[in-house]
């Protein structure tokens, strides 16, 4: 051990983390040689002209820093892309920044704009960085359970946990893990509660293009009163199949984003210049996202129809590309212990949603993502088959 070890007196800024549940089921899922509907990403190819966009970026020379606040032709795409869908302009030179994934993208906003003593409201079950994020940033993160089974926002508990302290409220539509989505009453209450307040509202929309059934995404944007105090985040990861290209991207009004961008600059200070021209030559059809909720929905039905004869009670799916179950008819287990013995003894992996609240509340459901082949869902499927009451 190097001498100076013991002197270090290391004091850990996120000392409640450990291993994420992610890692520990992928881990379970390699070891049972299970199928793993567990973490969130494809596993089939992305499209192919996307590649060659990026080889051609690449050829043509893209390969230096590009601008600070990401590549203009794809600023430009995404404000095009936006203003068709949610009948709003932002600015490509001053309101659209590209990110480091929407994981960059939250944490730069939540480090930008929460100080030490401001609290931050965010929803549980909740995506894993929001709470963590708002720690680093000294901030105090306020979490308020949303309801269940549905998974929604209790807009009294909301008006009754905003204090003058409240900095941010962080949304997610459509909502992972709860499958749900934000309704336009949803966005008539939010702007309500934050009305004549100085609350930045943060919005989590990566999973835009999964919304089903004939509704249509509610994102922050439509609102002219909400989005200006809001970010909106988007990830080209999720909406274009590579989760692991990292490049997503902030919305906001001018005096917000340039706050993002001071932090910004000095965190990643730019994004992978191929891929954003790439993805800017990619967005010009609108069909590579508008073809999106008829592919999941597929998908869903595929894992649901196929889910149906096992005793696990499916939750609807309203977004994203999750499936929720109860398995009260099978075990009354915690969902931890019952995510385990699946992957040991059925060889699924799975997430459990006890995962997603600091507490651990424990509703006994457990998550499986259908962004897989159809072979990878009707296999999984298959092996719960086996599952008896
Ligand atoms: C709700 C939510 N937000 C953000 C992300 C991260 O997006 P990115 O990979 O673009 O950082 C994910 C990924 O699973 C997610 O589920």
């Amino acid at each position: 051990m190097p001498a100076s070890a013991p002197t270090l007196a290391l004091r850990s800024k996120l000392p409640a983390t450990g291993t994420t549940i992610f890692t520990v089921m992928s881990a379970l899922a390699q070891k049972y040689d299970a199928v793993n509907l567990g973490q969130g990403f494809p596993d089939y190819p992305i499209d192919p002209a996307l590649i060659d966009l990026v080889t051609a970026a690449m050829r043509a020379g893209h390969n230096q820093y590009p601008l600070m606040p990401g590549v203009m032709a794809l600023r430009e795409a995404i404000a095009v892309k936006v203003e068709r869908l949610y009948a709003r302009r932002y600015d490509p030179d001053t309101e659209v920044t590209v990110t480091t994934g929407a994981t960059q993208g939250i944490f730069t906003s939540i480090q930008a704009l929460a100080h030490p003593g401001d609290e931050v409201i965010v929803f549980e079950p909740a995506y894993d960085s929001y709470i963590p994020a708002v720690r680093l940033a000294g901030a105090t993160p306020v979490a308020l359970p949303l309801t269940f089974p549905g998974y929604r926002i209790d807009w009294t508990a909301v008006r009754r946990a905003i204090t003058p302290r409240t900095r941010m409220i962080l949304v997610n539509t459509p909502n992972n893990p709860g499958t749900s989505v934000l309704s336009a009453d949803d966005l008539a209450q939010l702007a309500a509660v934050t009305r004549d307040t100085s609350i930045i509202v943060v919005s989590d929309e990566v999973y835009e293009h999964m919304v089903y059934d004939g509704a249509r995404h509610e994102s922050i944007a439509r609102s002219a009163e909400l989005a200006g105090r809001s970010i909106v985040v988007g990830s080209f990861g999720k909406t274009f199949h590579a989760t692991g290209w990292k490049v997503g991207y902030t919305l906001a009004p001018r005096e917000i984003s340039a706050e993002i961008r001071r932090v910004h600059q000095f965190t990643v200070f730019t994004v992978n210049s191929a891929v954003q021209h790439a993805l800017a030559a990619f967005l010009r059809e609108a069909a590579h996202y508008e073809n999106l909720p008829a592919f999941f929905t597929g998908k869903r039905a595929l894992l649901r129809g196929a889910l149906a004869d096992t005793p696990l009670e499916l939750l609807p799916c309203a977004g994203s590309y999750f499936q929720l179950a109860r398995y009260d008819r099978i075990s009354d287990e915690p969902a931890a212990a019952f995510a385990r013995r699946l992957v040991r003894d059925y060889g699924v992996a799975t997430i459990p949603l006890s995962a997603f609240y600091q507490d651990g509340t424990d509703h006994r459901v457990i998550r499986f993502c259908f962004a897989k082949r159809d072979e990878t869902l009707r296999a999984a499927a298959e092996r719960l088959r086996r599952l008896e009451p």
